[in-house]
């Protein structure tokens, strides 16, 4: 939880997830997202993709992503490789790895994602709260670096500042209002040390991304939401599930008529870059096909 009373009242209205973030291996996280369609890392990834084939081109270099709220390195995966969700939840079910010990499993995982041919010249450091999911990343070598930490609560180690001065691209999905703008005031001094990195965000649309944008702002960014465009996050865990969250939609004055109404938790796409670039190249040319 993010310790920001506002936020904490949005996500009471979803279902809680906790048991499954921190376990030493990803097989529960996927067991119980598979039951949900959980699906926007995947949704995800093509725009990613072309945000880390422009700034490749841009820098003429390996691309440094910064994953927040980066779980066991399921966005490192996708990028990495040729790889969809559906692969991964077949890969983390399959019958062969069920009565395995997590400490088999990281070493058959090393094993598997080093085989698998890399599709990007990127590398990955994951921050999340989640030591166990973290170690694992790290372990079975999707991650480059793996930050356990929870900058909600506490500031950046100092250890962690120099490397973020690197970071090309901050990438999130399903974590914005688990992190508020709290975690984003602290990142900020380490990641614009350098060239400021692009800052993607998938955002459920019943969390406002106002203060985000705020505090982004002050550091010289604009922020700018892909318009006309929604992507499934998952599926209402129940009735009250939706329920809740339709209520959070209309107090913000969001009509979910045709959209969550639906039965699916739906995201929006929040791109945030320095001023002058925004100008030189909005969101819509940068991300056309
Ligand atoms: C819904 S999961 C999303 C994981 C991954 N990005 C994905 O899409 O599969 C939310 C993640 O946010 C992490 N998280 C929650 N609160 C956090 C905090 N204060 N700081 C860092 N990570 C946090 C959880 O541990 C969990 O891994």
């Amino acid at each position: 939880m993010s310790g920001d009373t506002a936020s904490d009242d949005i996500n009471e209205a979803k279902a809680n997830m906790d048991h499954i973030y921190d376990q030493p291996d990803p097989r529960a996280y996927f067991h119980e997202l598979r039951k949900l369609g959980y699906a926007i890392p995947g949704a995800a990834k093509p725009i990613f993709q072309k945000l880390i084939s422009r700034l490749r081109h841009q820098r003429n270099d390996t691309v440094h992503v910064l994953d927040l709220g980066c779980s066991y390195g399921v966005n490192a995966a996708l990028l990495k490789h040729d790889l969809s969700m559906p692969d991964l939840y077949d890969h983390w079910s399959e019958e062969d790895i069920a009565g395995i010990v997590s400490e088999e499993l990281i070493a058959s995982d090393r094993r598997y994602f080093s085989n698998l041919d890399e599709q990007a010249d990127i590398t990955v450091t994951g921050l999340d709260q989640a030591d166990s999911a973290i170690s694992f990343a790290e372990e079975s070598g999707l991650l480059d670096e793996g930050l356990a930490i929870n900058l909600e609560t506490a500031p950046l180690p100092g250890e962690a500042t120099e490397n973020l001065a690197q970071v090309d691209l901050v990438t999130s999905t399903g974590c914005v209002g688990y992190l508020t703008e709290k975690s984003f005031e602290r990142l900020l001094p380490a990641l614009t040390k350098g060239r400021s990195p692009w800052i993607g965000n998938f955002v459920l649309r019943m969390f406002p991304f106002d203060a985000i944008e705020d505090t982004l702002t002050e550091w010289g960014y604009i922020t700018e939401k892909l318009e006309g465009q929604t992507f499934v996050q998952r599926d209402f865990v129940s009735d009250e599930e939706q329920e809740q969250v339709l209520e959070q939609l209309h107090k913000r004055g969001i009509d979910p008529a045709g959209k969550e109404s639906e039965g699916q938790l739906l995201a929006e796409f929040y791109l945030s870059r320095p001023a002058n670039e925004v100008e030189a190249t909005p969101i819509e040319h940068l991300l056309a096909a």
